[in-house]
């Protein structure tokens, strides 16, 4: 390692620096807005650079925010804003940046636990990352699947408009639904502002950004962020709905949304980013193979602290079994653990019994969010269940996660 690349703490001037870095390295040019909103949510006493002749070359930094879990909510270090200068790379530079930040959240003792999204699979599972969350994208023929028909009397109504106009409802309904929805993060009115930022050079040609919100006879139940890319051939209209993200409280509320979605007027195609692995509109659609569904992995996450994380979320049946953990970065971490607990709650302290289960904290990131299963991990080899008291269904959750972002 060259010791004159200087691995510093950022400060709040080196934003734009970064953003310089971060177009490089992913090959893009973010607009001024996204930059506007992203130095809102950046803290850069979380941030760490690494310097080159006065120049950053690399950077990765810490989001504070919350996370939804199996049975709670958590504070989970979110990692985001990874790169390393093409001049600059495989010479181990993010390992360093990688190792530090792990030590300084350990250290910090707020989160238990951090959360990123990948660029690529293959880069994070050395520093303890696990997949944790498969998600599934949607390319949908609109007009060859058929949804149930809205009841005689629908209980609601559908109001469409300007995202930041219809603000008020929308995160009204996200942050009612949010303790339950495992894979969903905290949004502030800066994270609104992140989420909802639209220039008009990021379109690819599409529609600003819509949102339709459902009424109910109480209020809000749903919402849902769209937009259209429109597209004319010989064969007359071809416009393709890309939705942002759908939330509803309900069924009837979920059906509404998704029977405007699939229906609006001049488009043959729907693409969906974000959807839960179990999404339920697979079940509801009379063709769920012209969803055009596609496996791909989502949130990856790295226990930082084991004790508090398995204690922090809740499990879908009763448990009482001994791990024994391996974490070369975090050592503190490694050792036997007994959890015990159940859908109610959980205690996990260290004990010297002996092991019903061996694995690395990366499988026990993966396996974190009840949506990778730890028997699944033993059948690849990468968990070695010790004794027949096998915690896997209590690790699992009755619903699968479902990110709404990608931050
Ligand atoms: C990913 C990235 C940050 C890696 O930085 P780096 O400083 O080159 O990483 P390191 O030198 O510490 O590499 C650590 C190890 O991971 C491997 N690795 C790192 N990035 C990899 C990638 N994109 N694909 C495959 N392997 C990768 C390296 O080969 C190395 O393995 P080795 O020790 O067995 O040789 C850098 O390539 C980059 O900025 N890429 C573009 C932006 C990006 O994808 N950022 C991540 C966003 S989530």
């Amino acid at each position: 390692m060259n010791e004159a690349l200087r691995l510093r703490i950022s400060t709040a001037d080196d934003h734009p620096a970064i953003s310089d870095l971060l177009d490089t390295v992913f090959h893009e040019e973010i607009a001024r807005e996204h930059r506007e909103a992203s130095a809102g949510v950046f803290e850069p006493e979380r941030s760490l650079v690494i310097e080159d002749a006065g120049a950053i070359v690399a950077h990765t930094n810490v989001l504070s925010r919350d996370l939804t879990v199996p049975g709670a909510v958590v504070p989970a270090a979110h990692v985001t804003g990874v790169g390393v200068l093409p001049t600059h790379r495989r010479r181990g530079l993010l390992t360093r940046m990688m190792h530090r930040q792990l030590h300084d959240v350990a250290e910090a003792g707020r989160e238990p636990v951090a959360v990123l999204w990948a660029s690529e699979t293959k880069i994070y599972p050395r520093f303890g990352y696990g997949p944790a969350c498969a998600r599934l994208t949607f390319s949908i023929m609109n007009r060859e699947v058929r949804l149930p028909a809205p009841p005689a009397e629908p209980a609601g109504q559908l109001r469409m408009g300007d995202p930041q106009d219809l603000l008020p409802a929308v995160a009204k309904i996200y942050d009612q639904l949010r303790p339950e929805r495992v894979g969903w993060s905290d949004r502030d009115d800066r994270w609104w502002r992140v989420v909802l930022a639209d220039p008009k050079d990021d379109r690819d040609g599409a529609t600003k950004l819509w949102a339709v919100v459902h009424e109910g006879p109480g209020g809000p139940t749903g919402y849902a962020l769209w937009r259209v890319k429109d597209s004319w051939d010989e064969r007359g209209p071809n416009a393709e709905v890309q939705v942002r993200e759908v939330a509803a409280a309900d069924p009837e509320t979920y059906l509404a949304l998704w029977r405007f979605l699939l229906g609006i007027d001049l488009s043959r195609a729907v693409t969906v980013r974000l959807a839960a692995a179990d999404e339920p509109l697979q079940y509801l659609v009379d063709e769920p193979r012209r969803l055009g569904p596609a496996l791909l992995d989502g949130l990856w996450i790295r226990v930082i602290d084991v004790p508090r994380a398995l204690a922090a979320r809740r499990y879908a049946a009763p448990v009482d079994v001994v791990l024994d953990v391996t974490d070369p970065i975090l050592t503190q971490n490694t050792g036997r653990w007994r959890l015990t607990g159940g859908p109610d709650g959980a205690t996990c302290e260290r004990t010297s019994d002996p092991a019903d289960l061996a694995c690395s904290i990366t499988e026990l990131g993966a396996a974190y969010l009840g949506a990778t299963s730890l028997a699944s991990l033993a059948a690849a080899g990468r968990v070695r269940q010790l004794t027949a008291n096998d915690p896997t269904v209590a690790f699992g959750w009755h619903r699968r996660p479902s990110p709404t972002e990608i931050f």
